[in-house]
């Protein structure tokens, strides 16, 4: 399979490059792809023609995604939806991880994928902003985890669970 993965540099994208060993893996780290470069990344997933794009771009410093949340909401709420749109186009299979901080943390037992979410914080609206829209470009193809703890090695299986399914 043709897999490209877009924030390659981070803790993430580089447990996942390993646990896809055996796939065709064109890791795009921050430097050679800014997510929020829209036209850049059109024309970049148009020449690779990727089976399945692997968004793990995100700006989840918290604090600072407080103090000035045009970044995080650039990255991870319009960005995320331009992504969507554009595999939706190539008919790519969109893969994206959102985040615990969806939920406000009040439930009595685990939070699901369904649970309602209810973000606290700039972080977490901006990721919810993004699998909203990024569903609704492509409901039939993007895929959102919200992994509560994503410690490695745990992500790379989690990673590699959820990607058998
Ligand atoms: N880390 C956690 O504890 C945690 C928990 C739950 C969910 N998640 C989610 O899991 C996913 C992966 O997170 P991670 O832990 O691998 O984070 P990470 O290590 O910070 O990696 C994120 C990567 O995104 C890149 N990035 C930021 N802005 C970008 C842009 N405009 N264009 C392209 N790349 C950009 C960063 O590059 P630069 O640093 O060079 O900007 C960084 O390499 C994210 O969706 C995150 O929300 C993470």
């Amino acid at each position: 399979m043709n897999i490209v993965i877009v924030g390659a540099g981070g803790q993430l994208a580089s447990d996942l490059v390993p646990a896809l060993a055996g796939h065709r893996v064109v890791p795009l780290p921050h430097a050679d792809l800014d997510v929020c470069d829209a036209p850049a990344v059109r024309a970049r997933l148009t020449r690779e023609r990727p089976d399945v794009v692997i968004n793990t771009a995100a700006f989840h410093r918290v604090d600072e995604c407080e103090r000035s949340p045009d970044v995080p909401f650039r990255v991870n709420a319009i960005a995320a939806r331009d992504l969507a749109r554009v595999c939706a186009d190539l008919d790519s299979t969109l893969v994206s991880f959102s985040t615990d901080y969806v939920f406000d943390g009040r439930q009595r037992r685990p939070y699901t994928e369904d649970d309602a979410p209810n973000p606290l914080n700039v972080y977490g609206v901006t990721k919810l902003a993004g699998e909203t829209s990024s569903g609704r470009c492509v409901p039939n193809t993007s895929w959102c985890a919200r992994p509560g703890c994503t410690a490695s090695p745990g992500r790379a299986r989690t990673a590699a669970t959820l990607w058998r399914r």
